[in-house]
């Protein structure tokens, strides 16, 4: 079922339909064809509203830490997402991604050519896969965004060069997001590391403003541009999330409207942290408890 004679990714069977416990608030989209974003209430948040950003990127950062002991050969990614919506649920918090667009499930699940917006479905992991899952979780009127990579059952070194370079080249790009810069500084040191080893760094998909929106019509380039010209400053909060390909990013999109692969078969890997820029420089807001100080 989840891959052909050479090893590349096919559709799977897409369960129903999770509920959500109706005292749980739902981001104003869910189930209307357009979000009301950008939302125009622009990317700076209150020391109140920073906290409330921050509690729902906790819970997002929580769920993949909770799911890395799932991830082995032979589970579903279907059963990856149910894991994660009940994660959230059980928090009181909403999956953003369902019913976002059209999009039916609680997370992405992006496996080896997939670029993004993979679909959970039947799809069976395999000793040698690497999956991204990535999580927003709506909690307080505010959405917290984050993804990563795992590897599943024992992985090549190819793949895992491509991870951890993934992994740094996110790093790099935060750590650059420093106030008085232009947004496109982050792309520019995110390419510029991932070309170092041959990456490609794919540019059709981008970080965005989020948190009162899940996505606030704030682009945040992952290449070097002179486009994105918007200044950083403090009280901002943005995502990063750079997709690194060892061949080429020209990407094609399946018939379910969603899924992103790489035309030729080569593997993808990204990171996502949501962050806010405080007076002094960037901050994360989707580290995993393990990760935290009290
Ligand atoms: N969480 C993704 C992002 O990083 C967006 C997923 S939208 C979905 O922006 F509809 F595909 F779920
Ligand atoms: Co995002
Ligand atoms: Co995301």
């Amino acid at each position: 079922m989840p891959k052909d004679s050479q090893g590349l990714l096919v559709p799977g069977i897409v369960s129903p339909r999770r509920t959500v416990p109706h005292h749980i608030p739902r981001p104003e989209y869910v189930d209307r064809a357009e979000p009301n974003e950008p939302d125009g209430t622009g990317d700076f948040y209150s020391p109140e509203e920073l906290e409330r950003v921050r509690a729902a990127s906790q819970i997002a950062a929580d769920c993949l830490e909770y799911l890395e002991q799932f991830v082995v050969p032979g589970v579903t990614t279907d059963r990856l997402d149910e894991l994660a919506h009940n994660f959230l649920i059980e928090r009181d918090a909403y999956p953003s991604t369902l019913g976002y667009r059209g999009f039916m499930k609680s997370c992405c699940t992006s496996l080896n050519e997939c670029i993004c917006h993979g679909i959970p479905d039947s799809t069976v992991l395999e000793s040698g896969d690497i999956l991204n899952i990535d999580v927003t979780a709506y909690f307080n009127g505010m959405h917290g965004d984050t993804n990563r990579m795992y590897a599943v059952g024992t992985i090549d070194t190819e793949s895992q060069q491509l991870i951890d370079v993934a992994h740094e080249a996110m790093m790099r790009g935060i750590r650059a997001a420093k106030p008085g810069r232009e947004v496109n500084v982050i792309g520019r040191v995110i390419e510029k590391y991932a070309g170092r080893f041959g990456y490609e760094s794919v540019r059709d998909y981008t970080g965005h403003g989020v948190g009162r929106a899940f996505h606030s019509g704030l682009i945040i380039p992952h290449y070097d541009t002179d486009r994105f010209t918007d200044v950083i400053e403090p009280g901002m909060v943005f995502t990063v999330e750079p997709m690194l390909v060892t061949g080429s990013q020209d990407w094609r999109s399946w018939d379910d409207g969603w899924t992103i692969v790489t035309k030729d078969g080569s593997r993808c890997a990204q990171f996502e942290h949501t962050i806010y820029i405080g007076e002094d420089g960037p901050e994360i807001l989707t580290l995993p408890a393990s990760q935290r100080n009290g």
